[in-house]
């Protein structure tokens, strides 16, 4: 059996659980910018991981490009955000991002975490729009997340945690991919 995790990552998060579970699967790690389609060939199973941006994965509509020129392989995704693991948060990732419902897509939420300093313009720029509309609504209004969301920006912060691959090992090996 031939694994690969294919990530895309911005400020490290991604990068982070990708080779946490690389490891524990001993599968190939392959960053999404340096691959083709031919480079996945043969694989029996592939996951790929990316940030969520506005509740976006990063990277997946390339990625879904590139596998389209890939047959018999089972992919598996998984994404990483600052905010905390909810029950909800799987089946409306799936929805957001396949259009499809809980169940039709193996999606795993894994959290990461938050690094002001380490995003490029584009992405400060929106987080700073974000930043004022927090800061519009009365203290009272804030959401969790956007309490969280405000205090990250004058440090960071990292949520990841290596425990936190285990639902995706336990489903790559109970499907006999190890
Ligand atoms: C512009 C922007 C939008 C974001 N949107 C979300 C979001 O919708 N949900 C979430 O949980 N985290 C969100 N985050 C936090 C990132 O998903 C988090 O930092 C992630 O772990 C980054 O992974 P990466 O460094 O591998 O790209 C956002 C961050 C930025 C800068």
């Amino acid at each position: 059996m031939k694994r690969a995790v294919v990530y895309q990552s911005k400020t490290g998060y991604t990068k982070k659980v990708a080779e946490w579970i690389a490891l524990a699967l001993s599968a190939d790690l392959l960053p999404l910018s340096s691959i083709s389609a031919s480079d996945l060939l043969g694989y029996d199973l592939l996951i790929y991981g990316g940030g969520l941006y506005a509740g976006g994965i990063n990277g997946l509509k390339c990625f879904n490009a590139v596998i389209s020129g890939v047959d018999g392989a089972q992919i598996v995704y998984f994404a990483t955000g600052a905010t905390p693991k909810r029950e909800n948060v799987v089946p409306e990732l799936i929805q957001h991002n396949f259009h499809q419902d809980e169940g039709a897509v193996p999606l795993f939420y894994v959290r990461g975490g938050f690094n002001y300093t380490a995003l490029g313009l584009m992405d400060k720029v929106l987080m700073i729009i974000l930043k004022l509309k927090i800061k519009s609504k009365k203290e009272a209004d804030r959401s969790p997340d956007e309490r969280g969301m405000l205090a990250a920006f004058s440090r960071t912060v990292d949520f990841t945690n290596s425990n936190d691959i285990e639902p995706i090992v336990k489903y790559a090996t109970e499907r006999g991919f190890l």
